[in-house]
Formats: structure tokens, sequence, C-alpha cells
């Protein structure tokens, strides 16, 4: 363990839901409106995970919305997400990825925040979703349970400041804490093999600083850090606790749910990759 002193950290969430539910909406509405570009007309950049800010704190969206992430991160011991929003469309209530995400949830240990979506759609039948979700375990406060229920609509941004509070509720009682003054470890969201610049992955930090020069050892693979950009394109010298950054640098493409840690020696990261790799 490291001597450092403690910060209280973002949440890092997971989106998940039924197919066409509007996870990817969702995702898309926020990032669009709640991540700062830096000037007018920026854009975007779609690394697979990104951070906004508001009055009330800061979020960590893991952008690869679904069930197959999440299930992928946690079948490789990686535990990124802290809290799941469950979407469910108001027109079409509970159906079998719903469950299978509430079921996710809870063998992951993972409070969840309902987001009723598409409230803006005719045919919205709020106390059926209520009805449909307590079968299941998920109660709303407004029914005695202990889950926030937030209606939304992804098209016309109703409800996602809400939302986003609710988001920070929950996170509150976690009481997320890290340490960013220790050396860098996280988990790989996702990585490709780019045709200028190599092989990319895009990295959660948990705990700790990741910074440019670091030497990091990311599953199979390991590198020294040249670049690290985030999500608004930018290049940052680093970046702290519960943020999302691309980093450059590694000899190849490690796994969505791999661990990265940040290690002293070069020689010892290649070391250890090579044993990995069964060199
Ligand atoms: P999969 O990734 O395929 O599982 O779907 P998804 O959950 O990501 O849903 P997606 O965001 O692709 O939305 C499905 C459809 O619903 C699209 O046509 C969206 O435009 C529409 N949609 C999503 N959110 C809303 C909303 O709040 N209101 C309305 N009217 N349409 C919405
Ligand atoms: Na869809
Ligand atoms: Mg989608």
């Amino acid at each position: 363990s490291y001597e450092g002193e403690e910060i209280t950290r973002a949440p890092v969430v997971t989106v998940m839901g039924h197919v066409d539910h509007g996870k990817t909406s969702l995702l898309d509405y926020i990032r669009r409106t709640k991540v700062a570009t830096g000037e007018a007309g920026g854009i975007t950049q779609h690394i697979g995970a990104y951070h906004v800010e508001d009055q009330h704190g800061g979020v960590t969206f893991l952008d690869t919305p679904g069930h197959a992430a999440f299930t992928a991160m946690r079948a490789r011991g990686a535990q990124a997400t802290d809290v799941v929003i469950l979407v469910v469309a108001a027109d079409d209530g509970v159906m079998p990825q719903t469950v299978e995400a509430i079921e996710h949830s809870k063998a992951a240990g993972v409070p969840m925040v309902v987001a009723v979506n598409k409230v803006d759609k005719e045919g919205a039948d709020f106390d059926r979703i209520r009805n449909e979700l307590s079968q299941h375990g998920v109660i709303s406060e407004e029914w005695g349970g202990d889950t926030q229920f937030v209606h939304v609509s992804a098209k016309t941004g109703d409800g996602i400041d809400a939302l986003l509070e609710a988001v920070l509720l929950v996170s509150e009682v976690l009481e997320l804490k890290a340490v960013p003054e220790a050396p860098a470890k996280g988990v790989v969201v996702e990585s490709q093999l780019d045709k200028g610049r190599g092989p990319v992955a895009t990295v959660l930090v948990q705990n700790g600083t990741l910074k440019r020069g670091d030497i990091v050892l990311a599953g199979l693979h390991y590198g020294r850090v040249r670049a690290l950009v985030n999500e608004t394109g930018t290049r940052v010298e680093e970046v702290g606790p519960a943020m999302p950054v691309e980093i450059q640098g590694l000899d190849g493409t490690p796994e969505a749910g791999d661990e990265f840690i940040v290690v002293a020696d070069e020689k010892k990261a290649r070391e250890v990759a090579n044993f990995r790799q069964g060199k």
C-alpha cells in the first residue's frame, strides 16, 4: 500500500438495458452536452470512456454500453463500475435484457439508478414499469424501495441533469476514495491497433496518477507512455483517479478488462509481459 492523501473520487458508471431502449443515445447526449471541449465548436473524440463535471461533481462514463463489456470486464476480474444506469424505455417496459442487466448488477454488487427513457414518446406507462421492475427486486423510492427512478429523454435531454444528480447521490453513499500521489493502476477499457499511431488503449485510472513517460504493464503488453489523449482530443501530461485516457506507447493491444499498473523498471515490465506471453 502507498502512503498518500486520500481524496474522494468520481464514480464510474456503466449504462445497461434492453436493445434499443436508448443506451447509446443517452451516452451520446451526455457526451455531446456535458464534455467540455475547451473551445467553441470543438468536438469530442470517441475514446471508449469520458468524464463530465457539473456543479454537483464529476462522473465518468464507460462508453461501451451493454452487458458484453460489463461481463467481459468482470470475467477478467476487473471491477471498474461503481454505479449502473439501467435504461428502460417507457414505451416498452422490462424486457429480457433488462432482467439480465439487473442480474449482472446484483451479482457484481453494483447499485443501480433506473433511467426511464423515451418519456417524450406516447404510450409511456410509468406505473407499469415500476411494477415490472419491482417483480425483479428493483423497487423505486416512491414505493418504499431504495432505487432512484429518473424520467429522461435522450432525445430532448429532459431529466438528464436529474439523472446525473441521482448517480452522484448514490456514489456519495459509496464513499469512493483514491490516492492521487500513488503510481497509477487501473483497467483497460478498450484498445485497438491504429495505422498511424500503433497500439492505442483507453484506460481508466482507478488509483494514482498516470503520467507521460510512465512504464505501463497491461495484460500481455508493456511500454512507455508516449502520449496521453483525453476525450476532448487534448494531449495531457497526466491524469488522476477515475479519469479515462487514451494512451500510446504499448507494444500491443491489451484486452478490455485487463489490469494495468505502472512499474518502475522497463526491463522488469518486459520480463513480466514476455512471461505472460509464454516466451
Ligand atoms: P442497442 O445498442 O442496439 O442495444 O440499442 P440502444 O439501447 O443503444 O438504443 P439506441 O440509443 O440505439 O436507441 C434506439 C432507438 O431509440 C433510436 O432510434 C433512438 O433514436 C431512439 N431513442 C433513444 N432514446 C430516445 C428517446 O429518449 N426518445 C425517443 N423518442 N427516441 C429515443
Ligand atoms: Na439500437
Ligand atoms: Mg447502442
